[in-house]
């Protein structure tokens, strides 16, 4: 593929500005600056550099974030940051969006790609990817809000009684649940259900793809890494 087709492909700006770049000796591939915008690369393990960053080609971008507390999953947030400022301006112009949302105050594992029919998959209510988190609660966790957990809880809104697959209890105040369903503050509203309350909210897996097994690589808050295929078969996607 031409050089400028695929910086422009990778999110770097229009085919001039990519042109531009080239001309100006701002790309180098294999440690020697290209000048030419038009020559030819075969995009197999392309690695450039532009900008003293080393990026690499990649047809569509899978990444992982570890968000922190008071960033909102939005393009136009209303009163915090945007999680988008968290990710190089390369992947937001190239349209990676959020696989589904996290609160605003929630931190943890967040996914943002390109591939629509990824995003589709990991949040589609249909497939059921489990999503896996950490709540600390106001109130001590007990053994009758563990079993209405596991049992299904009524929410308002919600016809049926929803159930966790999985929730126990990791502390006094600490309760770890694993849903199949991703909607709307749904771990607060089930945890209220039962009688709690829900302090501090964080996600650690999604599917088998965890924060704390070494899955990933360790991410701090604010930190993000590229999802090769080895963890997108964790999701259950293969590429
Ligand atoms: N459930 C919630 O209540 N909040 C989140 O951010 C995610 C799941």
């Amino acid at each position: 593929m031409q050089l400028d087709r695929i910086l422009q492909s990778q999110g770097f700006g229009t085919r001039k500005e990519c042109r531009k770049a080239v001309r100006d000796g701002e790309v180098k591939i294999g440690g020697e600056i290209i000048r030419d915008p038009f020559r030819e690369f075969d995009t197999a393990d392309l690695k450039f550099e532009l900008n003293d960053w080393e990026w690499e080609y990649a047809e569509q971008v899978y990444i992982a974030l570890h968000k922190p507390a008071n960033y909102e999953c939005s393009h136009k947030p209303k009163h915090n940051e945007s999680v988008y400022n968290l990710l190089p301006d390369p992947v937001v112009i190239r349209g990676a969006q959020s696989v589904g949302r996290l609160d605003v105050d929630t931190t943890g594992l967040l996914l943002f790609s390109d591939d629509g029919k990824f995003i589709h998959a990991i949040s589609s209510a249909k497939r059921q990817v489990t999503k896996s988190y950490r709540a600390v609660t106001n109130q001590p966790v007990d053994d009758e809000q563990i079993r209405q957990l596991i049992e299904g809880v009524q929410l308002v809104d919600e016809p049926e009684p929803v159930q966790a697959l999985q929730a126990k209890r990791v502390g006094d105040n600490v309760i770890e649940m694993v849903l199949d369903q991703g909607k709307y503050h749904l771990v607060k509203r089930m945890i209220a259900a039962a009688g709690n309350h829900v302090d501090q909210l964080h996600r650690f897996a999604v599917g088998d793809l965890s924060m704390e097994d070494g899955s990933l690589p360790e991410l701090e808050l604010g930190d993000w890494c590229y999802l090769r295929p080895k963890h997108l078969a964790l999701l259950g996607y293969g590429t």
